[in-house]
């Protein structure tokens, strides 16, 4: 999604503003620009496509001054063209860059053209660079500006404005869409989140909802939504990490599936108390106050929270209700005995999911974050936090995020057993020691790639595929179906297996590949028989199973191993071959694996 930047009292800020451009990359965007506003007045480049066309830009066009803005264009409301990049540019005199969507930007534009502005763009952000205009020239101040113009525009934002006369001056503001400011030395910054301004300081101020501030090169003086001054924290965030590189791998992503046994031991870590037993972060009165849970979450962590369903009602006995956030967030839920809410999301910035915790929250939930990014929007608004430790994750498709997702709520729904009095020690023991082996097992699983190659060669000539799973195996079926879905755009969908029958069995015909997930658990009888019912009309069975399991679906045509797992960890394990499936049939079919075809990485948009 859109990504900002923004400099104010830094001589020569142009290549800052592509550095930290660069930083944001990992969002996902179409078109990129950077303005720049010197005593000539303003300076711009915009181009489609990399950021790489950007920067030879600046090669050939240098940009001068001491302040500016920069931006990443994920397009909404406009296609993808240089002059519906921003930044915007109105009069000469104001130029501005917006993340979000202006709702009521038809009828502002409008109104605007009937007094005289005239656009350059089709989108609804450069109605902001107007209204912003038509302000200033009514000699407000830059509170007063600021005022006017956020009565005026509903919707999502972050946004950063400049005006000629205030060379010294940014306006920003945010509601809903993330801003962070950063305190330099000399300098402020701005950006749509800390990794953009890690290089640069590590004293960030995020602003809340609604919030406005006027930051110059000393100072960032912050206001709430009735433009009272207000004093936000300064975070010290953690030291710059430097830009996150592929360390030697084609793709973020194929880095990123071998950083799964890491990125399960971070987490593991970040559960375990001084006497090295794994919990949670929540106190034994916190979980035994929880008697009902709503997860909610989008895409993969939508998937996780359907696998973590299975988990906690299995063990702990406590009802869980799995919601698409974007869905939820407008519904009028019945909480009933429900208590909590729990947000998934590695970003923490997905809208759907913050909107939908909202939403929990006013419904009188308490509100858990279960977040990769530990200064995100989600992390700072819920009510509690349950960290993800799975570092950057840069591929657009998740991968160590989702299995680090998983990690987190297996302890979570074991201390909630432990809590309710459901499971004892032995049992809860028994589980963590299976939990603490996962690094070294999920470790084997990554080393499957040569095994899946000659079957991913094969997959690139399907049309459509089947992914297919029983029980706690069901959600990764359907995030295996998403996961080739997104990244090689063959068409896939994941079914229950005991579902086939009523209704998708028809899609079976000869040769269809059908991934079929099974571990030695109590349905895998009950899951051979249903791929027996695919294999006797055709299908193509590639199982992807336990060791142990094999011999079920000795009829399969294809057959992937990973070593034998607690069932109860089987969606854990599992999950990585067919990340590794979907990534080489990407890799083969020569697709933009780490930043797939209309995708972002942090979906800060409805
Ligand atoms: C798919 C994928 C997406 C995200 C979804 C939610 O591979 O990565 O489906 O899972 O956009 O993102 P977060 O978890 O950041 O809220």
């Amino acid at each position: 999604m859109c990504g900002i930047v923004g400099v104010v009292g830094l001589q020569d800020c142009a290549d800052t503003l592509l550095d930290s451009l660069k930083r944001l990359e990992y969002r996902g965007y179409d078109s990129s620009g950077i303005v720049t506003q010197s005593e000539d007045g303003f300076a711009m480049n915009r181009s489609v496509g990399k950021l790489n066309a950007l920067s030879a830009m600046m090669q050939e066009a240098p940009l001068a001054g001491r302040s500016g803005l920069g931006h990443t264009r994920w397009a909404t409301h406009g296609g993808v063209s240089e002059r519906n990049a921003h930044p915007h540019i109105a009069g000469n005199k104001v130029a501005i860059v917006h993340n979000g969507i202006i709702e009521n930007h038809a009828a502002l534009r409008e109104n605007l053209c009937k007094a005289g502005h005239e656009f350059a763009s089709e989108t609804d952000s450069e109605v902001l660079a107007h209204l912003f205009l038509a302000a200033f020239e009514r000699g407000l101040s830059a509170r007063e500006v600021a005022e006017d113009v956020l009565s005026r525009i509903e919707g999502t934002f972050a946004l950063a404005a400049m005006h000629i006369d205030h060379p010294d001056m940014m306006i920003v503001a945010r509601n809903a869409s993330p801003l962070a400011i950063g305190l330099g030395d000399g300098a402020c910054y701005i950006g749509s989140d800390a990794v953009a301004l890690s290089h640069l300081t590590r004293s960030v101020i995020y602003l809340k909802d609604r919030d406005f501030a006027i930051v110059t090169p000393d100072t960032a003086q912050v206001f709430d939504a009735a433009a009272v001054p207000v004093n936000r924290e300064v975070v010290i965030v953690a030291a710059s990490q430097g830009l996150v590189d592929k360390g030697g791998y084609r793709h973020f992503m194929e880095k990123e599936i071998h950083e799964q046994p890491d990125a399960i031991a971070h987490t593991l870590a970040a559960m375990t108390g001084p006497d090295g037993t794994l919990s949670t972060p929540f106190s034994r009165d916190e979980l035994q106050g929880i008697d009902g849970i709503v997860m909610l979450a989008a895409g993969t962590s939508y998937y996780a929270a359907m696998v973590a369903r299975y988990w906690i009602e299995g063990l702990a006995r406590v009802p869980v209700s799995c919601e698409i956030a974007s869905e939820y967030r407008y519904r009028k839920p019945v909480t009933g005995s429900f208590t909590t809410a729990i947000a998934i999301s590695q970003s923490g910035e997905s809208l759907d999911t913050l909107m939908a915790m909202h939403h929990a929250g006013e419904a009188g939930l308490k509100t858990i974050g279960l977040v990769n990014v530990p200064e995100s929007t989600i992390a700072r608004e819920a009510n509690l936090v349950m960290p993800t430790r799975a570092g950057p994750e840069i591929g657009v498709a998740s991968t160590k995020a989702f299995t680090a997702q998983l990690t987190a709520l297996i302890c979570f729904a074991t201390s909630l057993a432990e809590a309710k009095g459901q499971i004892d020690a032995r049992r809860r023991d028994e589980i963590h020691t299976q939990i603490k082996g996962l690094p070294s097992i999920i470790g084997k699983a990554v080393g499957l790639f040569d095994n899946i190659r000659p079957l991913a060669h094969s997959l690139t000539k399907a049309n459509s595929a089947l992914y297919l799973g029983r029980d706690v195996l069901f959600p990764v079926a359907m995030e295996g179906a998403l996961k080739l879905k997104e990244l090689s755009y063959i068409h896939a969908e994941g079914f229950a297996s005991g579902e086939m029958k009523h209704g998708p069995i028809a899609l079976i015909e000869e040769g269809l590949p059908v991934i079929a997930l099974l571990a030695a658990d109590e349905v895998m009888d009950k899951a051979a028989s249903n791929l027996q019912e695919a294999k006797a009309r055709g299908a193509r069975i590639i199982l992807v199973t336990e060791e142990r399991a094999a011999s079920a679906g000795d009829f399969a045509d294809e057959v992937i191993t990973v070593p034998n797992v607690d069932p109860l960890l089987a969606p854990l394990l599992l999950t990585v071959p067919v990340q590794i499936l979907a990534y080489l049939t990407a890799f083969e079919k020569g697709t933009d694996v780490d930043r797939p075809r209309n995708l972002a990485k942090s979906v800060t948009v409805e």
